[in-house]
């Protein structure tokens, strides 16, 4: 598929039209933001980490766990033809570990297992912080419809439920991540965005150790080391 003009550009991909109008394509860069924009900052390779491990996983939760997802094709180590969405103006978070904001706003220590998965909605808005909405909010703004946030929560969990124990068989635990979702032309949910290092806290099993943006946020060092060792995790590489 060809590569036409900039549609979007966002903190972390850039988003270009092809000839087809339902398809679009995404490149993944190294530019790496936290707190909403606030502190900027690269991340060597994380284009390619992030680009092939959503790929790789979309591809699995499509086969293997029967979600819809906006993956097509990865064009090279950057660069993939995703399904053209609009984006439903949420971000889905999951949470099997106490951590980062859950923690701060419930006085949770970070690693206390939660009895059960959280489901959290935030309106995605970096000027309002992205605040927490329920279900009430969702609807009466019209940002997604009862039924697709009842769409939404079912893929969501089982997402979760796959990812949790495909990380577990390569000595990760996750410990919470975000999703998006967006519709198609034709109305359709499906699994859009990405899922990465960027999105998700991921734990080694044995040691803890953190293996995602974190490290970046909480200037931990390492941050580099961390993407190439999930990426090793995954493709063994
Ligand atoms: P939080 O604990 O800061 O609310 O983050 C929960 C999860 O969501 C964590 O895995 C990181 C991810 N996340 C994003 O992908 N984008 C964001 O803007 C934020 C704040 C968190
Ligand atoms: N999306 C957040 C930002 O741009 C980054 C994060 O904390 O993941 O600031």
């Amino acid at each position: 598929m060809e590569k036409r003009e900039q549609l979007y550009e966002g903190k972390a991909k850039k988003v270009f039209a092809t000839e087809n109008e339902d398809f679009c394509i995404v490149s993944y860069k190294d530019d790496a933001t936290a707190f909403d924009g606030a502190k900027k900052g690269s991340i060597s390779g994380k284009g390619v980490v992030n680009n092939r491990m959503s790929n790789y996983l979309m591809e699995k939760l499509e086969a293997e766990a029967g979600i819809p997802t906006h993956f097509v094709e990865e064009i090279n180590d950057r660069e993939t033809v995703v399904r053209k969405v609009s984006i439903i103006p949420l971000e889905v978070i999951v949470r099997n570990i106490a951590a980062g904001s859950f923690s701060k706003r419930f006085g949770v220590e970070e690693g206390t297992p939660l009895l059960c998965p959280t489901l959290e909605f935030c309106l995605k808005n970096d000027d309002l912080h992205d605040p927490m909405v329920n279900e009430y909010h969702i609807i009466a703004c019209g940002w997604a419809t009862k039924e697709d946030i009842e769409t939404i929560t079912d893929y969501t969990f089982r997402i979760n439920n796959y990812l949790k124990e495909y990380f577990k068989g390569i000595g990760v635990d996750l410990v919470d991540f975000k999703i998006e979702f967006g519709k198609t032309k034709d109305g359709k949910i499906i699994l859009a965005d990405e899922i990465s290092p960027d999105t998700c806290r991921f734990w080694d099993s044995k040691t803890h150790e953190k293996l995602d943006k974190d490290r970046f946020r909480r200037d931990l060092g390492n941050v580099e080391g961390a993407y190439q060792e999930m990426m090793r995790r995954v493709f063994g590489e």
